[in-house]
């Protein structure tokens, strides 16, 4: 052969999925990769998707297997522009605000984060890109193969198990540079569930114009943490609104809003400053370019489920409601098994699991104890401790507590 390769570890998250998959143990739980279950432990297509899946067979429409445009559905951007920016203001200043943001359609959030590290890596050449410690592991992979050195600030304060603010500002205070990126996630933040306040916000905004960071938010979770699409997107509109001489730009998914995992939804959305907004045009010529030679174009069923639900207030409306089913059924979780836990008097503080926001609970556990969970109980999570919540249920929250409270013990 004339290959040059050595093996590189496998995906952790969807390993320990395939691994769980093979598991033939009837109380297998998974509680690793990141996917919303009912409590039967069922994939849940969403009602309004399989709604607007009905009406959308029934129009029959020609050009549903088409070719869109390289940057994608321009109908269906606009949407998502508008879901995640959610314009304030008159009509000449909202027509001003949307002419800052160049927007094209991507292959889900991980296409999103990868078009946008390249494009970066190209446009831009931050000397580092900053990453959460710890952070989605697969940020770390595409700033990798974007050839951008990766540096890391703090983030999680693991006696007191919150979120480390301070560690995080003054890391990016004393060692980032001017021009460096640095990666901050929306909201639910992936793995903690620990997301800055809206003062902590303020003050993260604040040092990244003063200090003239780029601002790179990943959002794979609006509405979906919350409940809320306006308080999950509260970051980025503040940033947004309120530092427009400054650039950034947003990874925006609708895998887990939409249930829409395996259809690879998304958009990709580079801020402009107000001063530089003629530039607007060539970012989306340059992204097309990055496109064309990567993939063509995003595909097109998700987006076309997105748009349909989107402009129609009935299925809006439906949507909401299903956003409240998933992020309360989550939370109702949390409940369940950090009740259950001190009802068996589980050595160690557990609080931290009800406070803790969106898919994921950074439960503390140690790799040993993780180990043992999957060895011993067929309970399945990530080796950092990390949790997917929706996959417990009425049914197994009382197993999974024992479990814990077995290895936590032993
Ligand atoms: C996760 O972190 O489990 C999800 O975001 C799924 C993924 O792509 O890793």
């Amino acid at each position: 052969t004339r290959l040059n390769v050595a093996p590189v570890p496998p995906d952790e998250i969807f390993a320990l999925n395939g691994a769980f998959f093979a598991d033939t143990h009837p109380q297998k739980v998974s509680l690793g990769v990141g996917v919303y279950r009912t409590d039967d432990g069922k994939p849940w297509p969403l009602p309004v998707v399989e709604k607007a899946e009905k009406q959308l067979a029934q129009e029959n429409d020609l050009m549903r297997h088409e070719y869109t445009a390289i940057e994608g559905d321009v109908p269906f951007l606009k949407i998502a522009r508008d879901l995640m920016f959610g314009f304030e203001g008159g009509e000449t200043t909202q027509q001003e605000a949307k002419a800052r943001i160049a927007s094209v359609q991507t292959v889900a959030g991980t296409g999103a984060n990868h078009l946008g590290a390249l494009f970066l890596s190209h446009h831009m050449k931050p000397p580092t890109v900053w990453l959460s410690n710890p952070s989605w592991a697969n940020h770390m992979t595409i700033w990798e193969l974007a050839g951008v050195p990766r540096k890391t600030y703090p983030y999680y304060h693991a006696e007191t198990r919150s979120f480390d603010f301070d560690g995080m500002m003054s890391t990016l205070e004393n060692d980032a540079q001017e021009g460096d990126a640095v990666l901050l996630h929306a909201c639910a933040h992936n793995p903690t569930g620990l997301d800055p306040n809206k003062e902590q916000w303020i003050a993260i905004a604040d040092l990244c114009e003063r200090k003239k960071l780029f601002p790179f938010f990943d959002s794979a979770y609006q509405g979906f943490a919350s409940g809320s699409v306006e308080e999950d997107a509260w970051a980025v509109r503040y940033f947004f609104n309120n530092k427009p001489d400054m650039e950034m730009c947003v990874a925006q998914s609708f895998s887990k809003n939409f249930g829409l995992y395996g259809q690879r939804t998304g958009a990709f959305h580079y801020v402009t400053n107000r001063s530089a907004t003629s530039i607007r045009d060539v970012v989306v010529n340059n992204l097309c370019h990055l496109i064309r030679g990567e993939f063509s174009m995003g595909p097109r069923i998700g987006c076309t489920i997105v748009k349909k639900i989107l402009t129609s207030e009935e299925l809006t409306a439906d949507w909401h409601q299903d956003l409240q089913v998933m992020s309360s059924r989550i939370k109702s979780m949390r409940e369940a098994l950090y009740n259950e836990l001190v009802r068996l008097h589980t050595p160690g503080t557990w609080k931290h699991i009800v406070e803790q926001n969106g898919m994921f609970s950074y439960t503390g556990l140690t790799p040993k104890q993780v180990y043992a969970l999957k060895d011993k109980y067929h309970v399945y999570l990530l080796k950092s401790g990390r949790a997917s919540i929706s996959g417990l249920s009425e049914k197994n929250v009382a197993y999974v507590s024992q479990a814990i409270d077995d290895v936590v013990r032993n």
